[in-house]
């Protein structure tokens, strides 16, 4: 016997008693939201992983909307998680194989969204190499676009996600020491993960060697270190980052063997950090390079398989929110 839907979750509700919206059509990166933006869609996603883990995981809030999920890099956690967002809400979901696709006979990037926005989409979530793509994509076409990761610059849904892991955790993310550790330089999601942190209240440390930092850092409100004992000492959240050798030219590293030795999280750096942190990576791991096995399956303390679960209720969240008919134009 088939469940009928699930009751959608209860709606933050602004001061007027409707449901609140984004004041965004689009959610390209975490810098330019507010606390309240960033509290209304974890507030919203809190509901949709009881939804999630009840057994009647399926609403219709999206019933005839249309998303497509257009990815130009290679990802698993990412897109698997919008689609099956986007099915939990009733929405139809399609992925879009850009090797299968006319990209491959030349057809631009403006050329393909168009093609798409012609055939009425309400949300075209996109990963790009080129830092700016989704934005440029926002500017062709009719329906919401989500960064689902672009070139160096942004990964929204993954510090929401991340912040939704923390706040769960640990009730609040105001007042948090969070040490981002590792290839800072290459990683969309340490940027996001920055804004967010900053703009929620949270004290954040970037712990990598000097060749895996940006030259901005220091203009980005975080502390710099260099040496994992002071960049972990007494954090309440330790988040590592995967070495992203496929965007290394050149030599940034002796080895990954010497990486390791300072950089990798073992029980040891471990050991100075709080005694309650968590361990946190957005994936995928490189295990033995960046993170120890045994500390990134340690189920006391790593929260890494929690934040891929949460990744689909803050997506669906995002969506949900997104198509809201009172979400209002970027400003
Ligand atoms: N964290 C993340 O973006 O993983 P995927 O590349 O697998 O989507």
């Amino acid at each position: 016997m088939m469940n009928s839907p699930a009751p959608a979750p209860v709606h933050p509700h602004d001061l007027d008693g409707r449901a609140a919206a984004l004041p965004h059509r689009h959610l390209l990166g975490i810098e330019g939201l507010t606390a309240p933006e960033i509290n209304l869609i974890l507030d919203l996603a809190d509901g949709y992983v009881e939804q999630n883990r009840g057994t009647r995981p399926k609403s219709d809030v999206l019933a005839g909307r249309t998303v497509v999920n257009l990815f130009f890099e290679n990802s698993t956690r990412t897109r698997t998680s919008f689609e099956l967002a986007a099915k939990r809400l009733g929405a139809d979901a399609i992925n879009m194989s850009v090797d299968g696709s006319s990209v491959k006979k030349g057809e631009t990037l403006i050329d393909t969204a168009m093609t798409l926005n012609a055939m009425h989409l309400d949300v075209l979530v996109v990963r790009h190499q080129e830092s700016g793509a989704p934005k440029l994509l926002a500017s062709k076409v009719n329906c919401a676009v989500i960064n689902a990761g672009d070139g160096q610059h942004e990964h929204p849904t993954q510090a929401l996600l991340d912040a939704l892991t923390i706040r769960r955790h640990k009730g609040a993310l105001k007042g948090l020491t969070v040490a981002i550790c590792g290839d800072i330089l290459h990683s969309r999601v340490a940027r996001s993960n920055i804004h967010l942190l900053n703009i929620m209240g949270a004290q954040v440390r970037v712990v990598a060697p000097p060749t895996l930092l940006p030259s901005a850092i220091d203009r980005m409100g975080v502390e710099v270190h260099h040496d994992m004992k002071k960049g972990l000492k007494d954090a309440d959240i330790v988040m590592m980052l995967r070495l992203q050798l496929e965007r290394m030219q050149g030599q940034f590293l002796p080895s990954q063997r010497e990486y390791f030795h300072f950089f990798g999280l073992d029980y040891d750096k471990l050991a100075l950090a709080k005694p309650d942190a968590l361990i946190m990576h957005p994936g995928p791991m490189n295990r033995g390079v960046e993170i120890d096995s045994l500390v990134a399956d340690d189920i006391h303390r790593s929260v890494i398989l929690q934040q891929v679960e949460l990744g689909v209720a803050v997506r669906m969240a995002c969506l949900d929110l997104l198509t809201r008919p009172d979400s209002r134009p970027n400003l």
